[in-house]
């Protein structure tokens, strides 16, 4: 059986990484097969449509983790974290077993090749960040494994910018950076052309970890180019000191920013090659930002995510 006979089993697939993932391969011409927690989700049956097999399973429950790799010939994990609050309650320590065993599980089943998603902000030592120290922990794993696998380590998503809480619905925008400060932001649909990449040349691949990015931006960046798409002045600025004193977790953000960590190590020229099509945050918010930015400038609400 040729390589793209077997398929690709993809987590997450209803999510953004493994919804790009999954769109990316399926264009690549792989047989992709997700696992998902409810077949019959709006999310589940669009993949179905696209022509996506679906297997029942849960992160929770190893055995339709083994039925679900049965025969692939790579795996996509991703797990979900703490970094997300309440939206799935999953602690750190979840997220270290979810990512240990599917690495495990891969190396069971014969699986050929295994892309761990994790991600930038992570340091050479712990960053007291539970959501980043996690995925330090399941690299160290992948990495002492006996399987051809790639670590892809994606900076923060551009989707995120337009989460409701960031002040667009009132013609401001704050985020982690000063305005003069830089930031590498990655679009969903990048990160997804490029594991497709990963995973059709695993001997080139095979044994690295790759910082993943698509653009380099300050705040004034984001500011021109917010104000630009809005048709007004939507004026940056960081988060104000009251909001770091209330809000631990931005606060700790904002800091490992300062520090470096969270700034990105991406390399652009050399991303640009595996993937000519990275884009721009300005292609980006033009093209496939373009209606979930009209949202969000109607669109009030708090940050959902890391309320600890
Ligand atoms: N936001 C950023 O900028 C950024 C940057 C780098 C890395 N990250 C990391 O990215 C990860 C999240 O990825 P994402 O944004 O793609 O997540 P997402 O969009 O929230 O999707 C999460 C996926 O996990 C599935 N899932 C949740 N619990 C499950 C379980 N018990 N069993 C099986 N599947 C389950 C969900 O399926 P259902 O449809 O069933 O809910 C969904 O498909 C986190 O680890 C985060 O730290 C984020």
């Amino acid at each position: 059986m040729s390589k793209v006979e077997q398929p690709i089993l993809v987590f997450g697939a209803t999510g953004q990484q493994g919804g790009s993932v999954t769109k990316a391969l399926l264009s690549s011409g792989w047989r992709v097969r997700a696992l998902v927690r409810n077949l019959h989700s709006d999310k589940a049956l669009a993949l179905q449509s696209a022509g996506v097999e679906l297997v029942k399973g849960d992160l929770n429950d190893p055995q339709t983790i083994r039925e679900a790799m049965s025969g692939a010939y790579g795996v996509f994990s991703v797990q979900p974290s703490s970094g997300q609050g309440a939206l799935y309650g999953v602690r750190d320590e979840d997220e270290v077993h979810y990512g240990i065993q599917i690495a495990d599980i891969a190396v069971e089943s014969g699986v050929q090749h295994l892309v761990y998603s994790s991600t930038d902000a992570i340091g050479d030592t712990p960053t007291g960040m539970g959501h980043f120290d996690s995925k330090a922990r399941i690299e160290k794993h992948v990495r002492a494994l006996p399987i051809s696998s790639t670590i892809i380590r994606p900076a923060a998503f551009m989707e995120m910018l337009l989460m409701p809480g960031f002040g667009l619905d009132e013609g401001r925008f704050n985020f982690f950076m000063r305005p003069e400060q830089s930031m590498q932001l990655l679009a969903l649909e990048d990160l997804g052309h490029i594991v497709a990449t990963v995973f059709a040349q695993p001997e080139r691949f095979g044994g690295t970890t790759l910082a993943v990015a698509s653009d380099n931006v300050t705040g004034r960046d984001i500011e021109a180019v917010f104000s630009d798409m809005a048709g007004r002045q939507i004026s940056y600025s960081r988060f104000h000191d009251d909001v770091l004193a209330n809000n631990a977790f931005l606060a700790k953000l904002t800091e490992l920013l300062d520090s470096g960590i969270l700034a990105g190590t991406a390399n652009l020229e050399q991303l640009r090659k595996i993937n000519p099509q990275l884009r721009t945050f300005q292609r980006w918010l033009a093209e496939s930002g373009r209606s979930a930015f009209i949202d969000a400038l109607g669109t009030s609400g708090e940050w959902g995510y890391g309320h600890n």
